[in-house]
């Protein structure tokens, strides 16, 4: 009888997503050679300190040497899972160079360095695969890259942040304060190495840009996009948009128009009723529209040990099937366009405006003026209770181009009857 092939690789991390891969590799152990005609073998794992007790792992295999996994020449397959930019950049380029297959969820390292790792992998025929990078453990890299492809993609949205959508999730259902459900979202294994990158915008401001690149074939970096984060959104402002019939979420907005691309994170008022108001705790969905295949949404968990895993086990398998089949580095980068990136003071929303003003005759006409003067018509305005002299503004703005909403803050921020600006969240 024919001996099964092993195919050898190399973990590096073994922390949430690395330590779940290891678990799914060893439970999957005789699947994997059903599915793929090969057995996986993962000889050595990377970490930074050998000592610390790894579950699961044997010790023997633990290593806190890149050198030692990259003169390995059995190695063939190197699973990056140790996030940030440097080491990790070095290291996959020099794999790739030394002709070794690579597998990441490094959303950091693929949203600035794509394009030189990219061309890294194509000039040695080599894969690089990354599903794991966008939204945990939803398909949506695939089928931007394949089965999308027959589609002029123009518009890719949704919510692609598993730790903010749970702190959001957990602040407007369960009253929760923001500090504690942050740090549940920490415990839970959601949040990166450091969270402030995922409360500001950057983690889904990164997966954004990964997912326009793909989308529109033209390469955008993370500085590219416009990333604005949770952290300033308050109780208020969720109940607030509560009475207005819509729930805050912090959405990925990427289109492609006639003058160029458009790119931004942000939190958002949606209504109640639209599909992405029921994506909760760390669930992601993500839509995309395009001329032939007109709209396609995909949903499930954005973040965790297993659900991460999952995603990277199954490139693992892709491409153990690629070396067996001799058809590593089949897909390139795929950005054979140079888009221009859009200035976000060029696109235009609609705005949510929580403000405190004096509470005295033609308050709401002065401010109400300086919106009209400045192309800002109201769509919605609630005045609440007003208290010592200070009365509480809600305003909901019709669509408006940035630039010109912008324009009028700056004017009423100069005006004696505007006491404080509470709140400006952008609305669907
Ligand atoms: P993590 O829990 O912080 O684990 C990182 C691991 O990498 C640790 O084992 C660490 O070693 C090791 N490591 C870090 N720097 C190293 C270095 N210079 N040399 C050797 N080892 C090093 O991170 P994670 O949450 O698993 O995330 C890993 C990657 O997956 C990141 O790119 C992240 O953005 C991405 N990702 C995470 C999730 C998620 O839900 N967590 C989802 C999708 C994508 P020590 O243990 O010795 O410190
Ligand atoms: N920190 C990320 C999140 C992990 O919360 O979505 C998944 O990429």
């Amino acid at each position: 009888m024919e001996e099964t092939k092993v195919i050898h690789a190399a973990l590096l991390g073994a922390g949430t997503v690395g330590g779940g891969l290891y678990k799914l590799a060893e439970a999957l152990k005789e699947e994997l050679v059903k599915k793929t005609g090969a057995q996986l073998v993962i000889d050595k794992v990377l970490v930074r300190d050998k000592n610390k007790k790894r579950e699961g792992i044997p010790r023997e295999k633990l290593t806190d040497s890149w050198q030692e996994i990259l003169n390995d020449s059995q190695i063939e397959i190197i699973i990056e899972l140790m996030g940030g930019i440097e080491p990790a950049l070095t290291y996959i380029k020099e794999a790739l160079h030394a002709g070794k297959q690579v597998v990441t969820a490094n959303k950091d390292l693929l949203a600035e360095h794509g394009a030189e790792l990219f061309a890294a992998a194509e000039e040695r025929g080599c894969d690089l695969q990354f599903e794991a990078a966008v939204a945990g453990a939803i398909p949506i890299i695939r089928p931007l890259r394949q089965s999308l492809a027959g589609s002029c993609l123009t518009e890719v949205m949704g919510i692609v942040n598993g730790t903010t959508n749970y702190i959001l999730t957990k602040m407007s259902e369960e009253g929760m304060d923001y500090k504690e459900a942050l740090d549940m979202a920490t415990k839970l294994g959601y949040a990166e190495a450091d969270p402030t990158a995922d409360v500001e915008g950057y983690d889904a401001g990164r997966k954004l840009a990964i997912m326009a690149s793909i989308a529109f074939n033209s390469r955008v970096t993370f500085p590219q996009v416009y990333t604005e984060g949770i952290s300033k959104i308050t109780a208020k402002d969720i109940q607030y948009a509560k009475e207005f019939g819509y729930v805050i979420k912090l959405l990925g907005i990427t289109r492609l128009t006639e003058e160029g691309i458009e790119v931004k994170v942000h939190p958002m008022l949606i209504p109640d009723t639209h599909p992405l108001a029921s994506v909760r705790d760390s669930f992601n969905a993500v839509f995309v529209h395009g001329d032939a295949c007109d709209d396609a949404m995909f949903m499930g968990r954005g973040a965790g040990e297993m659900p991460t895993a999952s995603a990277v086990m199954g490139d693992v398998i892709d491409v153990m099937r690629n070396i067996l089949k001799n058809s590593c580095g089949k897909i390139g980068c795929g950005c054979y366009k140079s888009l221009p990136v859009k200035n976000i003071q060029e696109t235009s929303s609609r705005f949510f405006l929580r403000i405190q003003v004096s509470d005295r005759p033609g308050a709401l006409a002065n401010i109400s003026g300086v919106l009209g003067n400045n192309n800002v018509s109201i769509e919605q305005v609630v005045q609440k209770k007003s208290h010592d002299g200070v009365a509480e503004l809600v305003i909901i703005t019709d669509r408006v181009k940035e630039l010109y909403f912008n324009d009028a803050i700056k004017i009423l921020k100069g005006m004696s009857v505007l006491k404080e600006i509470s709140g400006i969240i952008r609305v669907y």
